[in-house]
């Protein structure tokens, strides 16, 4: 309508498409400042994020010479994460108990920092957002409550609070990347400050710079794989909002896993991170784990035998794991070294082998170019170079990792991209077994 209206004015196509544009952008984006709160499992987190050019369907829209905003501009004003990992450790995985009374503790804190933050001190937020589900009941009630408190006493519901799913959060969470992790679009800018926790992030696409092998920007679809401690899910995002969960895990996350096969190696909670350092000195080839469900024509997976697989092992090399009770995690070193090394790499091997075979074939079923990775597993570096070595072609962007792990930041972004396309928002009740 608008290109036949240029047309007919004698206004060159260029000009119709950029009118047409702005026109969509400036009936679709806002700007909005969100505060966030995350409780739902062993850390609590506040953020205050703003998103301009929030355009809730970024499918059809290009990139071009002159650069153009195609998602939202992110900009991470505050993000404090207090984690209790020290507090669960010697228990060997999250205590539920304790983590709510740690969320007591610490929201009250945060929160007096937040304060002193002058847009929170001016009360210029849009809108409050706390995440609701999945996680551990009792935790999430505790940023549920917090967030009613301060919505009533500090901004006298002036503004709307909101629920967030945790799972959007890792889903949205590639929209905190850094420009590096974005090569087609290679003028992005990015600003850090103080600590890394502040960013400002934009994308503006440059089609001349361009790598040979990315013929184009085609953002979406775009498959995403999610990969924490609780869960495994990948999917295919058609567009910013429109999301289809492809499969998931049937039994342990993949980060469970990784925590459980640690604590058989006498490994401290959470264990993924000092898995991925034994591996880097170990042999992928010692020992030979099974690769569970890769096979299947579906996009599930499953982790329980896989760790069962490891115990195995470890007994018929006669370490008695069975000695190895959550409080006894500190004491280990019975395992050689090298066997510790060896068992990590084989295992961290088998574990991603699903993965990367299953994101390559949706890649390959939907003709995606982009595969964004989410969730504390998706630090792991191991498992993005064998993504891009399985799809050379392809982009796959992590985030840093403050926000492969939980934080408010996300959940800012899952409800603030919900809140401004209109869909159904999360109402305010903890949901431990929410999924996507
Ligand atoms: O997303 P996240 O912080 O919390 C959940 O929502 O579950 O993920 C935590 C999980 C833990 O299982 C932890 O062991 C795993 O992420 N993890 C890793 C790495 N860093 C954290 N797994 C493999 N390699 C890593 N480098
Ligand atoms: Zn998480």
């Amino acid at each position: 309508m608008i290109k036949l209206c240029a047309n007919f004015l004698g206004t060159s196509e260029k000009f119709a498409g950029a009118l047409f544009e702005f026109l969509v952008l400036a009936l679709y984006a806002t700007d909005m400042r969100i505060l966030a709160i995350e409780t739902s499992c062993d850390e609590t987190s506040f953020s205050l994020v703003q998103v301009t050019q929030m355009h809730a369907d970024a499918t059809r829209i290009k990139a071009d010479k002159e650069g153009k905003y195609i998602l939202p501009i992110v900009t991470v004003e505050k993000n404090l994460v207090a984690s209790q990992i020290k507090l669960h450790a010697p228990f060997g995985g999250v205590v539920p108990t304790l983590a709510k009374r740690e969320h007591i503790k610490n929201l009250p804190i945060l929160w007096r920092q937040m304060q002193k933050i002058k847009e929170v001190k001016n009360k210029e937020i849009d809108l409050l957002a706390v995440t609701v589900g999945p996680g551990l009941e009792p935790a999430l009630w505790t940023g549920i409550q917090f967030a009613q408190e301060i919505h009533e006493t500090y901004f006298k519901k002036s503004i709307p609070l909101v629920g967030a799913n945790h799972l959007e959060g890792h889903l949205y969470s590639f929209l905190l990347a850094e420009k590096t992790e974005f090569p087609i679009f290679p003028s992005s800018r990015t600003k850090f400050t103080t600590g890394g926790s502040n960013f400002q992030f934009s994308i503006k696409s440059e089609t001349q710079n361009l790598k040979k092998e990315k013929t184009t920007n085609h953002l979406f679809p775009m498959i995403s794989l999610i990969v924490s401690g609780g869960h495994t899910i990948l999917g295919v995002l058609h567009s910013l909002t429109k999301y289809e969960k492809l499969g998931e895990t049937v039994d342990d996350a993949v980060g469970e896993s990784f925590d459980k096969v640690a604590r058989l190696l006498g490994l401290p909670y959470p264990g993924g991170a000092l898995i991925e350092q034994l591996a880097q000195e170990g042999n992928k080839e010692a020992i030979q784990f099974p690769r569970p469900m890769i096979h299947q024509k579906n996009y599930n997976f499953s982790y329980a035998g896989l760790k069962t697989a490891v115990l195995y092992y470890l007994r018929s090399q006669g370490v008695n794991v069975d000695n190895y009770s959550p409080s006894a995690v500190f004491k280990k070193k019975k395992i050689p070294i090298q066997l510790q090394k060896d068992i990590s790499a084989s295992f961290q091997e088998a574990a991603f082998a699903p993965l990367v075979a299953k994101v390559a074939r949706a890649a390959q079923e939907y003709q995606a170019q982009t595969v964004c990775v989410g969730g504390g597993v998706a630090a792991n570096k191991k498992l993005s170079e064998l993504l891009q070595v399985a799809l050379p072609q392809a982009t796959v962007i992590v985030p840093p990792l403050m926000y492969c792990q939980d934080n408010a930041a996300m959940i800012a972004l899952a409800a603030g991209i919900r809140h401004q396309s209109s869909q159904n928002m999360y109402p305010l009740q903890a949901d431990g077994t929410m999924n996507l």
